[in-house]
């Protein structure tokens, strides 16, 4: 791909991270591990909006047993009470989460803030169990206090858009994942 992508508006991408097949082939993969690893019961595939939006759709058309989708919507109370690790559910799951094997799926761990505070809350709603698919980890989380099950990719400490990610609500619609200059 070149910067001549008219999809990103004249602006030049330094590299492609992850080209749409290499994706494509590891979320194959990862929707055989889901598919391989989860026991009986009921399982419900939570994504995490907006960035799982598109990681989301491809994975679960992998995932070879029953399964149902509902998503999450987040929102942190701001930088005043961050420290207290409160996470606000601007939209909430339908679905009761209880007695359920719960797959949340991320796009990207990078600090980790976002998991650390979204677990807590989510094993509050009594899962039978709780596990996270992230696409990308970049492994530069210093207090991340949950194992992620599933990791499509080691990610580069960039700056990544595309399949999903932005930069100020951009470019999540690039079937790669770039590397920003
Ligand atoms: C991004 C991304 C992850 C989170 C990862 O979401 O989708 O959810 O940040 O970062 P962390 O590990 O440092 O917490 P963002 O808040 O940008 O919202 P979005 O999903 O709507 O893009």
């Amino acid at each position: 791909m070149t910067t001549a992508d008219p999809r990103l508006d004249g602006r030049a991408v330094k590299r492609i991270a992850f080209d749409a097949e290499r994706i494509a082939a590891r979320v194959h993969e990862l929707g055989e591990e889901v598919t391989a690893r989860y026991p009986e019961g009921d399982l419900l595939v939570l994504g995490l909006l907006k960035g799982s939006f598109i990681f989301l759709g491809d994975l679960v058309r992998q995932i070879r047993r029953p399964l149902q989708v509902d998503f999450l919507v987040a929102a942190s109370y701001g930088e005043a009470t961050e420290s207290s690790g409160h996470v606000r559910l601007v939209y909430d799951p339908e679905t009761t989460l209880e007695g359920k094997h719960i797959l949340l799926v991320e796009d990207i761990v990078d600090s980790g803030r976002t998991l650390n505070r979204l677990i807590g809350l989510l094993m509050e709603r009594r899962p039978r169990s709780l596990d996270v698919c992230a696409l990308l980890h970049k492994h530069v989380a210093e207090h991340l206090q949950y194992e992620v099950g599933f990791v499509g990719f080691d990610a580069p400490n960039e700056f990544l858009v595309g399949y999903g990610l932005d930069h100020a609500e951009n470019f999540r619609h690039l079937p790669y994942i770039a590397s920003l200059q």
